[in-house]
């Protein structure tokens, strides 16, 4: 059972984490887990799932696509829109009615702020937003949660620090929000032009999140999770060089005398904020992180589409 009541996202859409409460959140991570433990069921059996990617992706398409073959389901989609009719003019929203007529399920990657929801409104549907501009990206958040529980076995009480470019990166706009929901010490640490943007501060801080804004690089603090995001030259005209002092490298654990249980989590890609020589420290836990996306996609397709039962 997943619990006396049904999820709150059953054949709804999914465009903001705001949409999840805790309760709903632990029902994901917790079937997320029995997944990773074993991945196969044929909870899909019947239903076509589209993958609409106006913009590049690796991790967040193909995980999706993983989840729906390992679930039974089938796929149908683009990757790159040049080859639709929106190269023709079609609007966004004349793409989603005509998938929303083949798929049972939409999940959207697009470069506008606010297009999931735009999706949502003309679509028949579920849709999945697999972000929307430097909006959000709730699934990312999904994956980011189980990988904190999974190194720190709690989220609460935790320290955990959010670098990089917090202004632009949809991933940490879903993370601060989905956080305050937990009992932790949130630290926001970006280069000057680079802040958290303050409407999604004043909400954390609302919901009593105790929050340290930090403009310099500085590991100290007893950090738990350190999560670096990537600097988007799509979306932002600075270069590395301006931010250089924000680059992790591998000595800087032994400099800020870092917790023995510190993990550095990245979204991915990463553009050169992470140096090289940190792939190897037992700090590093990206690539994990990562694989970590199919198991909850796998959980979140079941509990909006199907009756699965944990
Ligand atoms: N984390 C993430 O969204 O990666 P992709 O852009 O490769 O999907």
């Amino acid at each position: 059972m997943i619990g006396h009541r049904e999820f709150i996202l059953k054949n709804k859409s999914l465009v903001s984490i705001d949409q999840l409460d805790r309760a709903s959140l632990e029902v994901i991570l917790s079937l997320a887990k029995s997944f990773k433990q074993q991945p196969n069921h044929r909870v899909l059996n019947n239903k076509i799932i589209a993958t609409a990617f106006f913009e590049p992706s690796t991790r967040t398409r193909l995980s999706f696509e993983t989840a729906v073959l390992r679930l039974s389901g089938q796929i149908i989609g683009f990757t790159d829109s040049r080859s639709t009719s929106s190269a023709k003019g079609e609007s966004l929203e004349d793409t989603i009615r005509m998938l929303a007529g083949y798929a049972d399920c939409i999940v959207v990657r697009h470069p506008e702020e606010n297009s999931a929801l735009r999706a949502s409104k003309v679509s028949k549907v579920p849709i999945i937003n697999a972000g929307d501009g430097s909006g959000e990206h709730p699934t990312q958040t999904l994956l980011d949660l189980f990988s904190i529980l999974e190194t720190q076995g709690r989220i609460d009480h935790l320290v955990i620090a959010l670098t990089g470019d917090l202004k632009h990166g949809r991933t940490v706009h879903s993370l601060a929000k989905a956080l305050r929901h937990y009992k932790i010490k949130l630290i926001l640490m970006a280069h000057p032009g680079l802040e958290m943007p303050e409407s999604i501060i004043q909400t954390c801080r609302s919901a009593g999140l105790d929050i340290e804004i930090r403009s310099q690089w500085d590991l100290s603090g007893g950090i738990d999770i350190l999560y670096m995001t990537r600097y988007q030259k799509e979306r932002w005209s600075g270069s590395l060089l301006d931010i250089a002092p924000f680059i992790l490298t591998r000595t800087d654990f032994e400099k800020f005398n870092t917790k023995k249980t510190l993990k550095v989590m990245h979204p991915l890609p990463r553009v050169g904020e992470i140096d090289l020589s940190v792939d190897d420290a037992p700090q590093a836990y990206y690539f994990q992180q990562a694989e970590n996306g199919l198991f909850v996609r796998q959980a979140l397709l079941s509990l909006m589409l199907s009756d699965f039962k944990i």
